[in-house]
């Protein structure tokens, strides 16, 4: 009979007894990219992680990659303020993963929104702490449940892209403690995470890999962590110090600092066996968890529910944050003839950001046919989008782009000689973005021949994105050349950045082939060339365009304008440089506003931007990177559903408000001199009103704050009872805040607790908050220590809207 598991540790012992040193070793660095080597002595079989945050991708990266579910971004997520619903995603991807054969899943993301320009901001949950840590835990013991690891990441001090590889973070003991700490705490003392991530930046002097005093004194030592501690790809930058610094696996492999290096170390006793044996013995321990050991018990079926779609809806539902509404939603039905659907994002709508992230959905619902599925066939549909502000095009699909030799979907790639011979040839997907090159002997040249089928005549669009000397071939038109150099040795901006260049070209309705010749880069050490091609229509002069969108504003009933960004301006290592929409959008709003005063305009984005004409629009709706099923979603909130999100992050009125900005470190190091002032408690203490502050989110319906009761003290916890009332005609779901405020010191309120509640029309409900005695505590000399003083609590509907304040009792 198979045992179930977990593991015992006698039992580990026994396995690991079975290994030879060099087995041992080897494990220790991937396989591959995304699997370890199985060990059969131990009867290990080989683990798969994948990323990440938006649901698993699968083990490799690129156009290959698996159909997979696309959920709501991380601080779509965070939004929701609802542990329940963390718990659900976590539980969803882990199931997923079950069925693509992954035993890690790279999520969640716990750093927090430091500063705005943040590049991972939107797979980041928030600015506070306290959200950070709920959510975190409802994720992880929702992957978890399904025996799938969740690994926390990235530890820590992650919170900015620029540099990444290298800055030092310099953050004192008090504020990693309570700020950038907890959500770690979180997951690996509540949620008991089986994997924590190693970021790549250092922590006060020393790089996260070989940060002995984090790794081993903190996570494993003082938190009891007991899974494993992986490098992020390519973080692991040396042999004994990372070994003896408490990581225990290298990833990306087979190449990496350990390896032989590290099994010469053993011998040479530089590296004790025992802390190998205490490596290995987490990875035995991680693959008992998750089903990965012979003989025993894996975790049990993993049935996707059959209603997963309609669950992903209602998670981009519960995120989306309503942010004013002069009446104007929800709209009904019934009484629309003509709407005007306008916007970049409305036609290129945007479900998920940039990055390692990044997942191929097997479908996205496009807010055009959302709309369709609630207003039905009666409702005419008007659709322009009104300026393109996106620095890259999309990537070829299946109606654009055929294999002129098989006829399928997609594009013939060539390797030729320097004479022109042909080496070999292979067919590609339309959307493929990383054509896996290696260029193998005497290839000198790659071909891409694809036929497209033009819908319209006029200026067509051509990407081609990657480095090298490009030429576009079209019938009947004189070559054109570009040369896309690479400076330096970053592969992970290539391939995560990579760089683009539009080739435009006359040529009338109808097929045409077309032809890509590109000579390689020869001076980068890697065989990557070409990554992808990309295509868009024919479309007018900007200024048509606008003038377009703005007529067919005023002919309708009402208008939903879709403005937002995409997954190049919001991505992995790189920090925005701005927060001001791209290219004409701001222009767009108001001249469509001012068109039609019925117009409710929809951000697709997942970090905050600026939005100067934010009181223009009759009803503003914030709806982030919402996942596959984001078309449904936007229109159930357009249509009535309940908007559940709230800002996990303050939304500032001008650039330089934003407490902290930069993101470039000055001299290698990145100093968090702003302390715990990150967010709202900046605003705060700067006394700077924000455009919308953190926690702020509208209801289609009203409440009131009537009663609030706090018992317990500051040493032993608070138990708070928030009795309210919904006063307006509909059911509704209200998020109740509360705040601690010091009133002796001067130091601003932080977020101690918050539930979520529903409640009938006129129906009064009570709001239970339990603020553990761990969140009353501060950081001094090297210990945590009760507050005392004076304090209150604050209650309310987000860090500015305080309905409600009661005395905190002092200890007894
Ligand atoms: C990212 C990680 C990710 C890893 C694997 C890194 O670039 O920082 O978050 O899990 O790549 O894709």
């Amino acid at each position: 009979m198979p045992r179930r598991q977990p593991a015992d540790e006698a039992d580990l012992t026994r396995r690991l007894e079975a290994m030879s040193l060099k087995e041992k070793v080897t494990l220790l660095t991937g396989g591959d990219a995304w699997t370890l080597t199985p060990v059969a002595a131990a009867g290990l079989a080989s683990l798969a992680l994948s990323d990440g945050p938006v649901g698993p991708r699968g083990t490799s990266f690129g156009g290959d990659t698996p159909p997979a579910l696309l959920f709501p971004s991380p601080s779509s997520l965070a939004a929701a303020w609802d542990e329940e619903t963390a718990y659900e995603t976590g539980r969803l991807m882990g199931l997923k993963a079950r069925n693509m054969g992954i035993h890690v899943l790279l999520a969640p993301t716990v750093n927090l929104h430091r500063s705005p320009l943040g590049g991972r901001h939107f797979e980041c949950y928030s600015e506070d702490p306290l959200l950070t840590a709920r959510t975190t835990v409802g994720f992880i013991k929702g992957v978890q449940s399904t025996g799938v690891a969740a690994t926390v990441k990235h530890f820590v001090g992650n919170d900015s892209e620029t540099a990444r590889m290298t800055y030092d973070a310099r953050i004192d003991a008090r504020t990693l403690r309570e700020t950038y700490l907890p959500p770690f705490e979180a997951a690996v003392r509540e949620a008991g995470a089986w994997v924590a991530m190693a970021a790549y930046n250092a922590v006060n002097g020393t790089t996260m890999t070989e940060n002995r005093e984090l790794l081993t004194g903190l996570l494993k030592e003082e938190w009891g962590f007991d899974g494993v501690v992986v490098s992020d790809w390519q973080a692991a930058r040396s042999t004994d110090a990372s070994a003896l610094a408490g990581l225990d696996l290298v990833m990306p492999g087979p190449e990496g600092p350990w390896g032989d290096a590290l099994l010469t170390s053993v011998e040479q006793g530089r590296v004790p066996e025992s802390v190998i044996n205490d490596k290995v013995r987490r990875i035995l321990r991680l693959a008992a968890r998750v089903g990965a050991l012979d003989g025993m018990d894996g975790p049990g079926a993993a049935l996707q529910p059959e209603d997963t779609h309609a669950r992903m809806r209602e998670l981009a539902v519960r995120g989306s944050v309503l942010l004013r509404n002069d009446g104007l939603l929800p709209l009904n039905p019934d009484t629309l003839r003509k709407v005007a659907l306008i916007g970049p994002n409305a036609i290129r709508f945007a479900p998920q950001g940039g990055g390692s992230a990044h997942v191929t959905p097997e479908h996205v619902v496009t807010p055009l046919a959302g709309l369709r599925h609630v207003l039905g066939e009666d409702v005419e549909i008007t659709v322009h989008q009104g300026v393109f502000p996106h620095s890259k095009l999309l990537p070829l699909d299946a109606a654009t782009a055929t294999d002129p030799v098989t006829g399928a979907p997609g594009v013939r790639l060539e390797y030729r000689a320097a004479d022109g011979t042909l080496l070999s040839e292979e067919h590609q997907d339309p959307a493929a973005y990383w054509f896996p090159l290696n260029l193998g002997e005497g290839v000198e040249e790659l071909v891409a021949r694809t036929r497209l089928t033009l819908q319209d005549s006029g200026t067509h669009r051509l990407s081609v994105l990657g480095t090298g000397h490009h030429t576009l071939h079209v019938p009947g038109q004189a070559p054109q050349t570009h040369d896309e150099l690479q400076e330096g040795d970053d592969i992970a901006s290539l391939l995560l950045n990579p760089p683009s260049h539009t080739f435009v070209f006359p040529a009338d309705r109808g097929e045409t082939e077309v032809l890509v010749r590109v000579r390689p880069q020869r001076n980068l050490p890697y065989p990557i060339t070409l990554l992808g091609l990309g295509y868009d229509v024919p479309r007018g002069s900007d200024e048509g365009e606008l003038d377009a969108a703005v007529a067919a504003a005023a002919e309708a009933d009402v208008v939903v304008l879709m403005v937002g960004s995409d997954a190049d301006t919001e991505a992995e290592n790189v920090d925005r440089t701005t927060l001001a929409l791209r290219g004409r959008q701001d222009e767009l709003v108001e001249r469509v506003c001012a068109a039609n005063p019925r117009t409710a305009v929809v951000v697709n984005a997942g970090s905050p931007f600026l939005l100067p004409w934010a009181d223009r629009p009759a009803a503003l709706l914030w709806s982030w990177f919402p996942g596959q099923e984001g078309g449904d979603a936007i229109a159930d909130i357009l249509t009535g559903a309940e908007p559940g999100g709230r800002l996990p992050t303050t939304f500032p009125a001008a650039e330089g408000d934003a407490p902290v900005l930069s993101t470039h470190p000055v001299d290698g190091r990145l100093d968090y001199t702003e302390g715990g002032l990150i967010g709202y408690r900046a605003y705060q203490a700067s006394d700077t009103a924000p455009l919308f502050p953190f926690g702020h989110g509208l209801s289609y319906t009203t409440w009131e704050y009537q009663d609030c009761v706090v018992t317990g003290d500051l040493t032993r916890g608070l138990a708070v009872e928030v009795t309210i009332r919904n006063t307006g005609g509909r059911a509704g779901r209200e998020v109740v805040q509360a705040y601690l405020e010091p009133l002796d010191d001067g130091e601003p309120r932080r977020l101690v607790g918050f539930a979520s509640v529903e409640a009938g029309p006129s129906e009064a409900v009570v709001a239970t908050l339990t603020v553990e005695p761990e969140r009353l505590t501060t950081w001094s000399d090297g210990g945590w220590v009760a507050r005392s003083g004076p304090h209150r609590l604050q209650v309310g509907r987000s860090a500015a809207d305080v309905r409600l304040t009661a005395a905190v009792p002092r200890s007894s």
